[in-house]
């Protein structure tokens, strides 16, 4: 196999010189440019680069713009090299593509991992490339499912963005699939083999979340009577997910941006700062635009989170997944099964004008009570009513309660039925309730962990 090349520009002779250097000790064919102009020319004398280390501020020109038009460098990975004061353009140089950015001085170890990952990068491309091909047509993605534009969109930003280490944020109504984009951006990057963590930052309690993310040493406060590692080292060498930013203290919100900026915490009650590698993907369901307004998401945070950002459209505003999605949930029913359901005519026009607020969630809640419930042919007896239209539904947000029930199972089915009325939206639920959203989490949790979840949530919309 050929040793791969790598081109190195900057300006500053010395320092482009010694990074040469560091470069061929990882194994690297070096060629090196002081300007744009030579950088072309290198370019053109032939043997196209795996890599491109790439200072931004050149005499002859921005580097960036650069990396925008020059058609030789579209098949190399580019590594940017900035002072450590210009942090803002390095990002949008992520969001351009590159793949990783380094900061003056060079830190070596870091750059040993830049380098590795540039051929596991190009081999993860290639194989996402031939991948998406072959699923879109499909109409599937990891574990999407849906063929309309905007998602076939969404796939097309998940190939892209997955195997670079850059920051995503994910936004979308509740049920839109937030958190199955975070596990397919997971699943399709390089550090698919270490773990994904998934943080609910609503549902942890704000004196603790900062302790759960960070870790603390023994007898940093009562009660912490070991170290702990936080989930910042947990997802080391993997993914991070915060899912539900916006509900951050903004105390921590400073402290998570810190790290993000640094790549080193410290645990709460330490002093001596750890390096982790993390990705980060952060996920919420409200307008994080309108959060940071509002002065619940700090500005700055927002902008180090949004440097690539994945807007999950509604289930109402593709209409063709609708139907799409119907029977694919409908075929995981029927698989195995000796008598395999069908969806009527009329069930799936009552589908389609369904405002679905809850989205793909609420869409398998009532297929599968649907599939329960239905003939071989399912009608439209057994999908809940359209808004507006006084169905069996309005007697059904009434429960009955045998006395002799307990009231934690009172208290269960209460929180199912208001949970599936809100069409899963557990913030409204929690507020109808009159409970707090960690509260709820709690309970579910629960009724997740002996399994009662999807019956009662199909049971409480009978
Ligand atoms: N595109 C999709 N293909 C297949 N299933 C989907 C899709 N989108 C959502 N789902 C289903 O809906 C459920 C909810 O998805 P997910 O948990 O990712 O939503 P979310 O956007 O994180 O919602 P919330 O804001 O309430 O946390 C999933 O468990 C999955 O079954
Ligand atoms: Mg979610």
């Amino acid at each position: 196999m050929r040793s791969p090349i790598a081109l190195v520009v900057d300006d500053d002779a010395n320092f482009r010189i010694s990074l040469e250097v560091l470069v061929a000790r990882e194994g690297f064919l070096t060629r090196s440019a002081g300007s744009l102009a030579e950088a072309r020319a290198r370019l053109a004398e032939g043997g196209a680069p795996d890599v491109v280390l790439l200072d931004l501020s050149l005499p002859d020109g921005d580097g960036l713009d650069w990396i925008r038009s020059e058609e030789a460098i579209a098949g190399a990975e580019v590594i940017v090299i900035t002072g450590s004061s210009s942090v803002e353009s390095a990002v949008a140089a992520l969001r351009d593509g590159a793949l990783d950015y380094l900061t003056k001085p060079i830190d070596r170890a870091r750059l040993g991992t830049a380098l590795m990952n540039v051929a596991r990068t190009r081999a993860l491309k290639q194989e996402l490339g031939t991948l998406r091909d072959e699923l879109r047509e499909l109409g599937r993605f990891g574990r999407l499912v849906g063929r309309s534009k905007a998602m076939l969109d969404v796939y097309d930003l998940i190939a892209r963005v997955a195997p670079t280490d850059a920051t995503v944020l994910i936004t979308g109504e509740s049920g839109t699939g937030k958190e199955l984009v975070a596990e397919t951006i997971h699943e399709r990057s390089r550090r698919r083999d270490a773990t994904l963590v998934p943080i609910n930052c609503g549902a942890v309690s704000p004196s603790l979340i900062e302790s759960e993310l960070f870790g603390h040493e023994r007898g940093s406060f009562t009660g912490a009577d070991r170290q702990r590692k936080g989930y910042f080292e947990q997802a080391h060498g993997g993914t991070l997910f915060l899912d539900e930013v916006t509900e951050m203290p903004l105390e921590l919100q400073v402290k998570l941006l810190r790290v993000l900026e640094t790549g080193r915490l410290v645990r709460v009650g330490g002093t001596e700062p750890l390096v982790v590698d993390v990705r980060i993907v952060a996920a919420t369901n409200r307008d994080p635009q309108a959060a940071v307004k509002a002065g619940q998401l700090r500005e700055d945070l927002f902008y180090r989170l949004n440097v690539f950002p994945i807007a999950l459209p509604p289930l109402r505003s593709r209409a063709e997944d609708i139907e799409f999605l119907a029977d694919h949930f409908l075929a995981e029913l029927n698989r195995g099964s000796e008598r395999p359901k069908r969806w009527s005519r009329a069930a799936l026009d009552r589908l389609r004008q369904n405002p679905w607020p809850g989205n793909v969630r609420e869409l398998r809640n009532v297929v599968h009570r649907a599939y329960i419930l239905g003939e071989a042919e399912i009608e439209p007896d057994v999908l809940p009513p359209l808004p507006g239209v006084p169905g069996p539904r309005e007697a059904r947000s009434v429960f009955e309660v045998k006395v002799g029930t307990s009231i934690a199972e009172v208290e269960k089915q209460l929180i199912l039925a208001t949970l599936a009325q809100s069409g899963g939206d557990k913030r409204r639920a929690a507020e109808i309730l009159g409970m707090s959203l960690k509260t709820l989490y709690t309970r579910l949790n629960v009724y997740q962990a002996s399994g009662a979840l999807d019956r009662g949530a199909a049971a409480s919309q009978r």
